[in-house]
């Protein structure tokens, strides 16, 4: 299959683009769309076949259930049962924060089909800021199912070109509007009460809603961990995975390399003590100088994309980021692809 990439820039009305990507899902196709976090890989929600396929060309488990996007936050109670107690901390939440990085757990409603959720009585809901995947699905007037359009357990897109290296030519269509503006996949929120009875959210997944913007809205509660149960959000060890070994390094630290292995490095600001190593083969920096998180994140899965793909390099190492805001959800990543390679291949010892 040949994948269609269609552009779209500030010089295109994006509308037609809209109803040619609402038809294309309504006939039972798939598309990769972009959001502000990272490229989905959409099927029309309420089509069982659509979406069986998007869990086919990502080679991702049954048990993972998806997010669906909606056009608003009113669209949410077409899906979503949600108890009254919880009522008032869900407008609050998706007053403030949507459209926006924020995926809030619900009760589902009956209407979803059991392929979407995996069978859980709750279902994923998120009102994107990206106009694409809400226009989308304000055409299709369905919710729009998605995952990050990446192979089960790789680094998630951030740009077309990256979709395309992961599901090129398996999918008929990418719709390319230019890097994702947040690079980290949503913070996944389970509202819920707390012991006192009182209206709370449990983190299933860091992103770019962090803590800090939560404080002072609600309670935030750890996520009840380790799951048995896929309710878990990415949580798989083997999630956000370069080809390549890789390692987690504090910054402070000095490292021992092995001899006979090339290493690249991902620093925050190039400025540590190991970026100033001389054992690397290819340094790569995710905010250079003065060190924004922001800015880190939205470089970060391209970075470990390119280091992944740099010929003179056997092992990435990554520096270890802060951990406070965006840092979290950056950590939680990079934690995660290092943890594969750990546990599924011998890494080079440190
Ligand atoms: O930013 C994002 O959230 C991107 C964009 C495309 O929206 N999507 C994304 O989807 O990251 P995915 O499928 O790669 O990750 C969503 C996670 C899954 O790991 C899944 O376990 C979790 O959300 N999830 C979905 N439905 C759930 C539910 N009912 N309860 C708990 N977790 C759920
Ligand atoms: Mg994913």
């Amino acid at each position: 299959m040949k994948t269609r990439v269609i552009r779209l820039d500030m010089s295109v009305d994006p509308l037609p683009i809209y109803h040619e990507v609402a038809d294309l899902l309504a006939a039972g196709q798939i598309a990769a769309l972009p959001t502000e976090t990272v490229y989905g890989l959409a099927a029309d929600a309420f089509c069982e076949s659509a979406v069986a396929r998007v869990f086919d060309v990502k080679e991702r488990p049954t048990f993972d259930p998806l997010i669906c996007h909606l056009p608003d936050a009113q669209t949410i109670h077409r899906i979503a049962d949600v108890p009254q107690p919880l009522r008032g901390l869900v407008d609050k939440l998706s007053q403030l924060f949507w459209p926006g990085p924020m995926t809030l757990v619900l009760p589902r409603k009956d209407c979803i089909p059991d392929i979407v959720t995996s069978g859980l009585p709750t279902v994923a809901c998120r009102v994107t800021q990206h106009g694409v995947m809400r226009g989308v699905a304000r055409v299709l007037g369905h919710p729009v199912a998605a995952p990050s359009a990446n192979r089960f357990g790789r680094i998630s897109p951030t740009t077309a070109s990256a979709v395309l290296e992961e599901l090129g030519g398996k999918i008929p269509l990418v719709v390319d509007a230019g890097a994702c503006s947040e690079g980290v996949e949503s913070t996944i929120l389970q509202p819920c009460v707390d012991e006192k009875g009182k209206p709370a959210v449990r983190l299933l997944r860091e992103g770019p809603l962090t803590r800090e913007k939560l404080r002072g809205v609600c309670r935030v509660l750890k996520s009840r961990r380790p799951m048995t149960t896929p309710v878990a959000p990415g949580q798989l060890s083997s999630h956000y995975a370069p080809a390549k070994p890789m390692i987690l390094c504090n910054p402070k630290m000095y490292f021992k390399p092995t001899p006979g292995v090339r290493y690249g490095l991902i620093s925050y600001q190039g400025t540590s003590l190991l970026a100033t190593q001389n054992c690397w083969e290819d340094l790569m920096i995710l905010s250079p100088g003065s060190g924004r998180l922001a800015e880190a994140a939205v470089r970060l899965f391209a970075v470990m994309r390119a280091m992944d793909a740099r010929e003179g390099v056997d092992c990435i190492v990554a520096e270890e980021l802060p951990e406070n805001g965006l840092g979290r959800a950056m950590m939680d990543r990079l934690r995660r692809a290092a943890a594969t390679r750990f546990t599924s291949s011998p890494s080079p010892e440190v």
